[in-house]
């Protein structure tokens, strides 16, 4: 069975990008992946510092998601979109769980050779469009294999429910899509014996 880690890069309760990776992730388990969701506010952690490194290593939290992301085989990402980029805490997660320990077997032990599907979702008409194309270049740079669909929810203030469901059946659909069509590429290319 694969495995896969559901984030949405924002600390932010209400946040639109939870409620689309969650949606996202109910596609890769209809799919039979295991998926876990992750909440980065369970995670709070200090921006990355060298210097905290160097004298006292990883913070529990940054170990904690770093072994999230070895025990999982493939990541469905929805991150905020801040000035055209991806969100300052997504990218310091990044930057932590990057980081080696004595014990990795290999370098970016966390990213290399993992699949992912990103999405976004934004009150803006585009719909975190632009922070797609850097988070999509950051993944690759760490030999994450980024698959070339990705998903944009525009005016996420209006799309969604209370309940989290995205209002238009048809932008639903897309959202489950994304997690089912990573679940069973992982499936093939595992069965395949190709994985990257
Ligand atoms: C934003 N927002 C935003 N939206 C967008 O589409 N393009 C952008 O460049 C930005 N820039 C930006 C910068 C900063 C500092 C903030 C706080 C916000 C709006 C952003 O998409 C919105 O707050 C989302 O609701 C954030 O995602 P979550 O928390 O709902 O997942």
């Amino acid at each position: 069975m694969v495995k896969i880690l559901a984030i949405g890069g924002s600390l932010r309760r209400g946040s639109f990008n939870k409620k689309l990776a969650k949606l996202a992730a109910a596609g890769a388990m209809k799919a039979g992946a295991q998926v876990t969701i992750v909440d980065l506010a369970n995670y709070p952690l200090p921006l990355y510092n060298q210097d905290v490194e160097d004298e006292s290593g990883l913070p529990e939290n940054a170990k904690k998601l770093k072994k999230l992301f070895i025990d999982h085989d493939g990541f469905l990402f929805s991150s905020p979109e801040y000035n055209s980029s991806i969100s300052g805490v997504f990218k310091n997660v990044i930057d932590w769980v990057s980081r080696p320990e004595d014990a990795d077997p290999a370098p970016l032990i966390a990213f290399k050779g993992k699949i992912a599907s990103i999405m976004s979702a934004s009150p803006s008409y585009l719909g975190g469009l632009r922070g797609l194309v850097t988070l999509r270049s950051i993944l690759s740079n760490i030999n994450v294999l980024v698959l070339p669909e990705q998903l944009t929810i525009p005016h996420a203030n209006k799309a969604f429910n209370e309940s989290g469901q995205l209002i238009d059946p048809a932008k639903l659909g897309k959202a489950m899509q994304m997690g089912e069509r990573l679940a069973n590429f992982m499936k093939n290319t595992c069965a395949k014996g190709t994985s990257p």
